[in-house]
């Protein structure tokens, strides 16, 4: 069983030995105003993780005591909102007697969407609120090609779409709204070295949207332009370097048809294979942290009580990924 905590999202999963995904439950925390707040999430998690627990078990058709491993988000994420997961998955584990599985909230992205897509070894676009990490595995470890150096992508897309009043999460209503836009408007473009930066993107298009003299349509579809051809740029560096002979994309983000398109084309070009994981195993769900943790113990990988503590900046790359040796 896996618990991911790690935001606004409480998912319970339950995974088997063999990569058979048996329940994928996931209860979504909206905040009544503004951004998520991490103590109000938490809160939220804390309320409906024994019924979440239950409506997976109950998919699952299993009962408590058959669940082998306890896997739960140990980081990265909001420290209350990792906390309130870290918590359960240590009762279960204490009460069941089973071991206790600490998993890299990233990592299991990357895991879960191998699994869905049969991907075997692909360099990596994960996007989504939290995180902008361009990575694949190399010499015992998932590495990270290149990251935001500020807000993530999605932040940013949800922000703007705040500030100009659109429907949240913004990312769904910015993509609808670009499809009528032509008029491309010059905004910053950050990309440094392998890094990549979104805060001046952002102050720069709340700035144009509040001058009033571009249309909705060319707002959003300029914001897209300008922020998915940083994601493009990077992550055809890191294939055209790495030469993986796949490329898979993941994360809420990851739902946009425009930034499919772009990760297509660059696959294409390097002579790799693109891939997209299906949505329901793209956004934070708690059946990434169920067969991470499988992976993990099955190469001798467990977390003890005392080395359960929650990390909320973990990296990918501080992970050791023995079972991809
Ligand atoms: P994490 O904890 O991994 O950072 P998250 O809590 O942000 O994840 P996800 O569900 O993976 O959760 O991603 C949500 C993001 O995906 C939001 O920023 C949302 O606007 C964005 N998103 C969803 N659909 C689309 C879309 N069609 N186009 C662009 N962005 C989208
Ligand atoms: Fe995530």
């Amino acid at each position: 069983m896996g618990i991911e905590s790690t935001a606004d999202n409480l998912g319970i999963g339950i995974a088997s030995s063999d990569g058979i995904i048996l329940a994928n439950i996931v209860k979504v925390h909206v905040p009544k105003e503004g951004g998520i707040h991490p103590r109000e999430a938490a809160r939220h998690h804390s309320e409906y993780i024994g019924e979440t627990i239950s409506r997976a078990l109950e998919q699952a058709k299993m009962k408590i005591n058959e669940v082998d491993l306890i896997a739960f988000s140990q980081g990265p994420g909001l420290g209350p909102c990792l906390r309130t997961g870290a918590t359960a998955a240590r009762a279960i584990s204490s009460y069941l007697k089973k071991p206790l599985i600490g998993v890299n909230h990233c990592v299991s992205h990357i895991e879960i969407g191998r699994l869905a897509t049969k991907a075997n070894d692909p360099l990596t676009l994960y996007v989504s609120g939290g995180n902008t990490l361009v990575s694949g595995y190399e010499s015992g470890r998932y590495r990270i090609y290149g990251e935001t150096l500020d807000i993530a992508i999605g932040n940013c897309l949800d922000t703007f779409a705040r500030a100009a009043k659109l429907e949240y999460p913004g990312g769904p209503a910015i993509e609808q709204l670009a499809l009528m836009g032509s008029k491309l408007i010059s905004l910053p473009y950050a990309v440094k070295g392998m890094d990549m930066s979104f805060s001046g993107l952002l102050t720069a298009i709340i700035n144009e949207y509040k001058n009033g003299k571009h249309s909705i349509a060319d707002l959003c579809f300029s914001l897209q332009e300008t922020g998915y051809a940083a994601l493009g740029e990077v992550t055809e560096r890191a294939l055209a370097h790495t030469k993986k002979p796949e490329l898979l994309l993941t994360g809420g983000v990851g739902a946009n048809k425009r930034l499919r398109n772009i990760i297509k084309s660059i696959a294409e070009e390097h002579g790799a294979q693109p891939y997209y994981v299906p949505i329901n195993y793209a956004t934070d769900n708690g059946a990434m942290i169920a067969w991470t943790g499988i992976l993990a113990y099955q190469n001798g990988l467990i977390t003890p009580i005392e080395k359960s503590f929650v990390d909320p900046k973990w990296r990918l790359d501080e992970v050791e990924a023995k079972w991809r040796a």
